[in-house]
C-alpha cells in the first residue's frame, strides 16, 4: 500500500503513521509523499526529518479544481493508492473523491456525527457533553461524513480546557489512525453502505 499523506499543520498524526509504517505496525505499506497546502506547516519539517519526500501545493490564487488536480497528478506520479488526510483542513470536491474511490481516510477529533467542522474539541466543551473522542472514517463529498472505520471515546473532565481535552483526544487519534490503517493494509475492511464491516 503506497500512502500519500495530506497535511495543513502540525503533522502529529502524520508522524504517528510514518512511525507505524516504519516499525511494521502498518504492514505492507510505505509513505510515498507528504503534501501540504500550507507552506508554513510544521509537519513538513517533521516529514523531511524522516527522509520522506514533501511537496507544498498552495491553494492560494487558484481554483479548487485546479489545486486538487495538481495534488492528484503528484499522487499518481508516485503511484499512491491510498490517501490519508492528517489535519488537512480543506474540503475535497467530488473530482478528488472519484480519483481515489474508497481510498481516502480522515481523522476527526470528535465522535461523529457530533461536532463536525472546525474546533470540534471546543464545540464538545461548549455543548457540555461528558464523552467525546475521535473518529477515523472514509471520506466522501460531505464534510466529516463518510463511513466510519473506528472511534475512540474520551471522557470530558470538569476542569478540562480546550487544550487539555485536545491533548487527550490527540493521544487516542494517533493509535486509532494506526489501527484503522492496519485494518486496511490487512484487507480486513468491507464497506456496506454507510457501514464498515470487519472481515475475519
Ligand atoms: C487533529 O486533531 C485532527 O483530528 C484535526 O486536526 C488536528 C491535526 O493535528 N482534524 C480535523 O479537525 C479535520 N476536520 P496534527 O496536524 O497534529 O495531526
Amino acid at each position: 500500500m503506497r500512502l500519500g499523506i495530506l497535511i495543513s499543520g502540525r503533522g502529529s498524526n502524520m508522524a504517528a503513521i510514518i512511525e507505524a509504517v516504519r516499525s511494521g505496525k502498518i504492514p505492507k505499506s510505505e509513505v510515498s509523499i507528504v503534501i501540504s497546502n500550507n507552506p508554513q506547516a510544521k509537519g513538513l519539517e517533521k516529514a523531511r526529518a524522516y527522509g520522506i519526500e514533501t511537496l507544498v501545493i498552495s491553494h492560494k490564487g487558484i481554483k479548487r479544481e485546479e489545486h486538487e488536480e495538481r495534488i492528484i497528478t503528484e499522487l499518481r506520479k508516485r503511484k499512491v493508492d491510498f490517501v490519508c488526510l492528517a489535519g488537512y483542513m480543506r474540503l475535497l470536491s467530488e473530482g478528488f473523491i472519484k480519483a481515489f474511490p474508497n481510498r481516502i481516510v480522515n481523522i476527526h477529533p470528535s465522535l461523529l456525527p457530533a461536532f463536525p467542522g472546525l474546533n470540534a474539541q471546543k464545540q464538545a466543551l461548549e455543548y457540555g457533553v461528558k464523552i467525546t473522542g475521535c473518529t477515523v472514517h472514509f471520506v466522501d463529498e460531505q464534510l466529516d461524513h463518510g463511513p466510519i472505520i473506528l472511534q475512540r471515546s474520551v471522557e470530558v473532565k470538569e476542569d478540562d480546557t480546550e487544550q487539555t481535552l485536545s491533548e487527550r483526544i490527540l493521544q487516542q487519534e494517533h493509535s486509532a489512525y494506526v489501527e484503522a490503517l492496519k485494518l486496511i493494509a490487512d484487507d480486513r475492511i468491507r464497506i456496506c453502505g454507510r457501514r464498515v464491516i470487519l472481515k475475519n
